[in-house]
C-alpha cells in the first residue's frame, strides 16, 4: 500500500495544484478539508451556515467538525489519500494520527516558500469548481478569458482569496505551523520541498518525496 499523504504549507503554496497531479498520475484518493467545507457552505446546509463566516475571516473551523467531515469523506482501508489543509494546528494532527490514519503508513510533505510571494499568487488565482481546474492570471491563464479550458464552466474567485483575508490565513498559518512540523519530523515522516519552482518542478519533488 502506498503512504498516505498529507500536504503542509501556508495558503497558496500549491497543494491543491499538486494534489491534482498526485491523483491523475499516481493513483491517489483527494480529500480537501477546504473543499469539502466550500462545498456545505454551496449547498447552504446548517454546516455551511455556521463556517461561512469563519472562513471567510480566513480563521479555522473548529477541529471536531472538521474531523467529522473529513472522517465522513475518506475511507483509508481502500485508498491512499492525500490529505490537503488538514492538519492546520498540533491538536489536529494528533486526531488525524488518531481518528483517521491509525497507525497506517503515512508521509508529510512540508511546501516551504517565502510567504511573501503568496498574496500574489493567491489573488490571481481562479478556479473552476465543477472540473477542479486552477488556474492563474500570471502562471496558468485560461485560454478563454473567464473560462476553464476542461468545462468551459465560469471560472470564480474565492471569496477568501480578498487581500485581507489572505492576510489573516497567512498569520493563522505562521503562528500555527511549527509545532505541526516538529510533530511529524519526530516521526521521521516529514520531507520538505521547495515550492516557489514552477508547477512542474514542484511536482518532480513531490514524487521523489513521495518515493524516499
Ligand atoms: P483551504 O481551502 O485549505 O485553503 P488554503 O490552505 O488556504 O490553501 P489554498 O487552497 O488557498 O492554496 P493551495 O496551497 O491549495 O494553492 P493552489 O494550488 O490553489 O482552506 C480555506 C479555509 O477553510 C481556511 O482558511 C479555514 O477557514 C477553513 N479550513 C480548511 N481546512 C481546515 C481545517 N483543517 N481546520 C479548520 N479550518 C479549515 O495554488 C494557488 C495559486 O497559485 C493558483 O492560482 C495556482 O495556479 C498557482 N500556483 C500553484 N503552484 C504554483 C507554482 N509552482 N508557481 C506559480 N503559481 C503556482
Amino acid at each position: 500500500m502506498k503512504p498516505q499523504l498529507i500536504l503542509l504549507g501556508a495558503p497558496g503554496t500549491g497543494k491543491g495544484t499538486q494534489a491534482k497531479k498526485i491523483v491523475e498520475n499516481l493513483g491517489y484518493s483527494h480529500v480537501s478539508t477546504g473543499d469539502l467545507l466550500r462545498n456545505e457552505i454551496a449547498k447552504d446546509s446548517e454546516l455551511g451556515k455556521k463556517v461561512k463566516g469563519i472562513i471567510d475571516r480566513g480563521d479555522l473551523v473548529n477541529d471536531q467538525v472538521v474531523l467529522e467531515l473529513l472522517n465522513a469523506n475518506c475511507d483509508i482501508e481502500n485508498s491512499a489519500y492525500i490529505f490537503d489543509g488538514f492538519p492546520r494546528n498540533i491538536e489536529q494532527a494528533q486526531l488525524l494520527e488518531e481518528h483517521v490514519l491509525k497507525g497506517a503508513d503515512s508521509k508529510a510533505i512540508y511546501f516551504n516558500i517565502d510567504l511573501e510571494v503568496l498574496v500574489e499568487r493567491i489573488s490571481n488565482r481562479r478556479i473552476a469548481p465543477k472540473s477542479g481546474e486552477i488556474y492563474n492570471l500570471l502562471s496558468r491563464p485560461p485560454k478563454v478569458e473567464g473560462k476553464c479550458d476542461v468545462s468551459g464552466e465560469d471560472l470564480i474567485h474565492r471569496k477568501d482569496d480578498n487581500a485581507e483575508t489572505v492576510r489573516n490565513r497567512l498569520e493563522v498559518f505562521k503562528n500555527t505551523i511549527a509545532p505541526i512540523l516538529d510533530y511529524y519530523e519526530s516521526k521521521g515522516v516529514l520531507v520538505s520541498i521547495d515550492a516557489s519552482r514552477s508547477a512542474d518542478e514542484v511536482y518532480g519533488l513531490v514524487v521523489e518525496a513521495v518515493n524516499k
